[in-house]
């Protein structure tokens, strides 16, 4: 284990100098440096006092004084049972400080955004210890024995020809099972001929930019908030990007034919209908129909982002947009979520005229995520192990939402959670003007935290102050102390 003792003494090199009253300051001055250093990580359990004594050389209150001490400070932390450990929140603590202060108060008021930003001009610098920001799936779950299973069958049963340059499409095994997969699991009309792979949902949206401008559209309407990476995307593309206004029940596609609102250049929208990100909520039909109206009424297109589509835990499952009118959604997909974004594994659904554009963007050099990940991944899908192990992982991040929910409302009954019945990231309503106090507070805390205002449009004005949790980010093991973490910073 790379937290205990034998590590510690193997890698660290504590050399504590001196003699008497100065060996206990050495000894002291010594482990400081492995902290700060960050040789010595947050939790690291350290010897008992006699062991470590033993191994100096040095009488054993001279080391359980010099950890007193330290415990005084805020550098480690001792508790019955688990030992004296290096503190998660490990800072000097100034006699008489105000930080000293606000942790005299104990944890859970100690931490709040008030005191903690008080007392700090800077948070430490380096990798949080925690991360609750949203966009990522737990990456200690991807399911590598499965996997592997799948890669060996799949590469086992390769043609040759698959080793080679292949079809810009995507290999056919693997858009023929994704089409039944689609149209079974999120209700999308889809053919394999209608599907194109591309590396990430990212790759399809910078390729639907193209392909738009190519035919001469200026604008892709947004929602008022959603990732600046995406948006960057379409800009590169030369589109503009006019946010649709947006309320309670979400994005107000109503507006889509109203020209002062959104003005006359529009011929595509961007939407996240399943689970809005960040915000959280399922486009509502009456929303759904009016999108599909308006594109048929246009002319338009609607980019569908199902990103993380299959992870609904209390209604029945939302289906696509996409099966509202095959000829007017472009459906996008991707395994960033449901596996593991490193990967690189999306998919497109085109409508059928859209294919031969979208081909024309790829071109002759763009050959999608490689043919044996593909042929692995069709694989993964036909045996039933995607849905497997999606189901299991629907459990797993039910379960985490559930206990954020609990945490939250035992330790801070005002905060109001929204967005919650799908997805992997839950909304935290905050009091106004106090969003940046608190992610400061969590960085001191060592955990790594985004706000609502992020992720904001540039032209929608500020309404209101909020967290977005990524709850299905942490490992299981690091999940507790994220969320103990996270309570301490809510007001
Ligand atoms: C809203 C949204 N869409 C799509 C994606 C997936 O992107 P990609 O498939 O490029 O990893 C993400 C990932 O964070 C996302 O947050």
């Amino acid at each position: 284990m790379a937290n205990d003792w034998a590590t510690f003494g193997a890698d660290l090199h504590l050399e504590p100098h001196g003699h008497g009253q100065g060996l206990r300051e050495g000894l002291m001055n010594a482990l400081r440096d492995a902290v700060r250093s960050g040789r010595l990580a947050a939790g690291t359990r350290l010897p008992s006092s006699r062991s470590l004594a033993v191994d100096l050389g040095v009488a054993r209150n001279t080391v359980a004084d010099a950890y007193a001490e330290l415990v005084a400070e805020g550098w480690l932390t001792a508790r019955q049972g688990s030992g004296t450990r290096v503190a998660q929140r490990s800072a000097p603590r100034r006699p008489g400080s105000r930080a000293a202060a606000s942790r005299r108060a104990g944890p859970g008021r100690g931490g709040r955004p008030g005191g903690a930003v008080e007392s700090v001009t800077a948070p430490p610098a380096g990798k949080p210890t925690y991360n609750l920001s949203p966009g990522t799936p737990d990456l200690a779950s991807f399911p590598r024995a499965d996997w592997l299973k799948a890669s060996r069958k799949a590469l086992m049963g390769a043609p040759d020809e698959a080793f080679g340059y292949g079809d810009p499409r995507g290999r056919i095994e693997l858009r023929t099972v994704l089409a039944e997969y689609l149209a079974r699991a999120r209700g999308v009309y889809a053919r394999p001929e209608r599907i194109v792979l591309c590396s990430g949902f990212v790759h399809g949206l910078m390729l639907m930019g193209q392909v738009l401008r190519a035919r001469g559209v200026r604008e892709v309407a947004v929602e008022s908030y959603g990732l600046d990476v995406h948006w960057d995307l379409l800009g590169r593309a030369g589109l503009k990007m006019p946010a649709l206004p947006f309320d309670e029940q979400g994005t107000r596609t109503e507006e889509l034919g109203a020209r002062e609102v959104m003005g006359p250049g529009v011929g595509a929208v961007l939407l996240t209908p399943a689970h809005q990100f960040p915000t959280g909520g399922a486009l509502q039909p009456d929303r759904r129909a009016v999108a599909v109206d308006w594109a048929r009424a246009a002319g338009g297109l609607l980019l569908e982002d199902d990103y993380d589509g299959e992870f609904r835990y209390d209604r029945q499952p939302v289906g696509a947009l996409q099966g509202l009118d095959p000829d007017r959604v472009v459906y996008l997909g991707t395994a960033s979520k449901s596996l593991a974004p490193g990967l690189r594994i999306a998919w497109m659904v085109l409508p059928e005229q859209l294919v031969g554009e979208v081909l024309a963007q790829k071109g002759t050099v763009d050959w999608v995520s490689s043919a044996p990940d593909q042929l692995t991944f069709a694989e993964f899908l036909a045996s039933g192990a995607y849905d497997r192990h999606v189901r299991a992982m629907r459990l797993r991040y039910r379960r985490r939402r559930d206990q954020l929910v609990a945490a939250v409302a035992a330790r801070s009954p005002g905060t109001r959670i929204s967005g919650i019945a799908a997805g992997l990231h839950a909304v935290l309503e905050l009091p106004e003007g106090t969003e940046e106090s608190v992610l400061r507070a969590a960085a001191f805390q060592g955990l790594a935290l985004l706000g609502i205002n992020r992720f904001r449009h540039p032209t929608v004005p500020r309404t209101r102050d909020a967290l977005v949790v990524g709850y299905g980010t942490p490992s299981d093991s690091a999940w507790s102390g994220a969320l103990e973490a996270l309570c301490r910073v809510l007001p």
